[in-house]
C-alpha cells in the first residue's frame, strides 16, 4: 500500500524523523484555516501540497507557495480538483514553509534481485532525481544494506560519504537517516523515500517529501496500518472481498475466475486467457482464491461477489479436490446456487479433479442446475466458458 505525503509525513514524524508541521484540507477554507494557524504558529510562509499518490506533483503545478492565508485559500482552490496523470486531487496539505540552502535524495528499498536492501543517495536532491539516475548515474550513490544490521551508524556513515556529503554536512544527515531505517523497519514498509531532503537556513535537516510504501503482508502485524487505507480508492468489489476474507483481485475481462490455491488460480488465468483469443479475444475478470475449505458459505460469497461484476459474461470454477474432497466443493456450489437464487444469473463452467472428483461430477450431474455445465479437464472448461462468455458479450 502507497501512502499519501501527510501520512508518510506522520509516520516520520512518530519516528524522530525531522518534518516540518502540516495539516490536511479537504476544502479552500480548510486551507485558510490551516494557513493561519501555521502562519500564526511563527511560520513565514506556507506551501500548499496537492496529495495524490504519483510523482511529478511540483511540476504539474500541485506544490504552490502562500505568504497569507488569503493567497493560500486561493491555491488550494485551484488545487483541489486539479488532475495530476489520471489523479483527482481531493486533499491538500498546508505545509510551513521550510528556508530551504540545499536538497538531497535518500530512499532505501527492497531489492528482490539481490534478497536485500537498498538505500539510494545524493547530495543534488529535488524534482529531477530520475533523470539524474538515468543521465549521471555516479551522481547518485548505491549502497546495499543487509537486512540483519540495517542501517546503523556505520552504514548511515557510509551512505552520506558515499553520496559525496562533506564533513559538516555529512554527520548532520547520518541520524536522519537511521530514523528513516527505522521507519522502513518498524513500519515494514518495501520503500521509504525523501526527495527533498533539505538543509534549511538554520541548518536543520528536514524530510520535506516522503513516499512511503507499506507491505501488506505484514499488515497482521500494523493493526493501526487498517487506518491508512485510501477507501475512496479502493475498488468497491475488491473492498466487498476483503471485508469477506476473500484473496479477490479485480481485472479487466469477461470472464469469472474462481478456484483453490493461488498457483491453480494463476495458471487458470492463463488458460482463459489463451482460450479467450479464439472466442472474441474475452479475458479473466478477476482472480479468486477460496482456498483449501470450499465451503457453500465461501463458494455462495465468492460467487455473489463475482456475479456482483457487470464485466462478467460467465463464470470458471476450477477446482482440485485436495483435503476438501470434491463432493463436498460439489454440494458448495450447489448450496450456492441455492443461496443466490435469482441473483445467480450467468453460467458456469464446473471444472473438478483429484479426491473424490467421481461423487463430486455425480452431485452436479443430479442436482442438474441451469446454469451449470461440467467440463472434463481445466483446458475444455477454459474453452467452454471462453465460449459462453463470447456469445454472451
Ligand atoms: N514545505 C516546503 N517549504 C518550502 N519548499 C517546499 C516545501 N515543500 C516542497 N517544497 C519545494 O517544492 C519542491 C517540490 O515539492 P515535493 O518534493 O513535495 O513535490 P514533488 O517532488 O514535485 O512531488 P513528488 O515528490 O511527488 O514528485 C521541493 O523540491 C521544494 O523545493
Ligand atoms: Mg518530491
Amino acid at each position: 500500500m502507497d501512502l499519501f505525503e501527510y501520512q508518510a509525513r506522520d509516520l516520520f514524524e512518530a519516528h524522530g524523523v525531522p518534518v516540518l508541521d502540516g495539516i490536511v484540507a479537504t476544502t479552500p477554507a480548510q486551507a485558510r484555516a490551516a494557513a493561519e494557524q501555521l502562519l500564526a504558529a511563527g511560520s513565514a510562509v506556507v506551501v500548499v501540497k496537492a496529495q495524490v499518490k504519483t510523482g511529478g506533483r511540483g511540476k504539474a503545478g500541485g506544490v504552490k507557495l502562500a505568504r497569507s492565508a488569503d493567497e493560500a485559500e486561493q491555491v488550494a482552490g485551484q488545487i483541489l480538483g486539479m488532475d495530476i496523470k489520471g489523479h483527482t486531487v481531493h486533499r491538500v496539505m498546508v505545509a510551513a514553509g521550510a528556508s530551504i540552502v540545499s536538497e538531497y535524495y535518500f530512499s532505501v528499498l527492497l531489492d528482490r534481485s539481490e534478497r536485500r536492501y537498498l538505500a539510494m543517495c545524493s547530495v543534488e536532491g529535488g524534482m529531477e532525481i530520475e533523470q539524474l539516475a538515468v543521465e549521471r548515474p555516479e551522481a547518485l550513490a548505491r549502497v546495499p544494506v543487509d537486512p540483519r544490521v540495517g542501517i546503523d551508524a556505520a552504514k548511515a556513515a557510509e551512505i552520506v560519504a558515499a553520496a559525496g556529503f562533506d564533513d559538516e554536512v555529512g554527520p548532520l544527515v547520518a541520524p536522519v537517516l537511521e530514523r528513516l531505517w527505522e521507519v522502513y523497519r518498524d513500519e515494514d514498509a518495501t520503500l521509504v523515500e525523501v526527495n527533498p531532503l533539505v538543509r534549511t537556513a538554520d541548518g536543520a535537516i528536514v524530510a520535506l517529501d516522503g513516499k512511503v510504501s507499506l507491505d501488506a503482508n505484514a499488515d497482521f502485524r500494523h493493526p493501526a496500518h487498517a487506518e491508512l487505507e485510501d477507501k475512496d480508492a479502493a475498488d468497491p468489489l475488491e473492498a466487498k472481498a476483503k471485508a469477506k476474507g476473500l484473496n479477490y483481485v479485480k481485472l479487466d475481462g469477461e470472464v469469472g475466475i474462481i478456484g483453490n490455491g493461488a498457483g491453480l488460480v494463476m495458471s487458470t488465468l492463463d488458460v482463459v486467457a489463451y482460450a479467450g483469443e479464439a472466442h472474441g479475444g474475452v479475458k479473466p475478470a478477476n482472480f479468486l482464491d477460496i482456498g483449501g475449505g470450499a465451503s457453500a458459505e465461501v463458494m455462495a460469497n465468492g460467487l455473489d461477489i463475482i456475479l456482483g461484476d457487470p464485466q462478467v459474461k460467465a463464470v470458471f470454477v476450477n477446482v482440485f479436490g485436495g483435503i476438501t474432497a470434491c463432493d463436498a466443493v460439489a454440494d458448495g456450489i450447489v448450496a450456492a446456487l441455492a443461496i443466490l437464487g435469482d441473483e445467480a444469473s450467468k453460467p458456469l463452467v464446473v471444472r473438478l479433479d483429484g479426491n473424490n472428483v467421481e461423487e463430486g461430477r455425480r452431485i452436479l450431474r443430479e442436482a442438474a442446475h441451469p446454469l451449470v455445465t461440467l467440463a472434463e479437464t481445466m483446458d475444455g472448461g477454459a474453452d467452454k466458458a471462453a465460449e459462453l462468455a463470447h456469445t454472451a458479450a
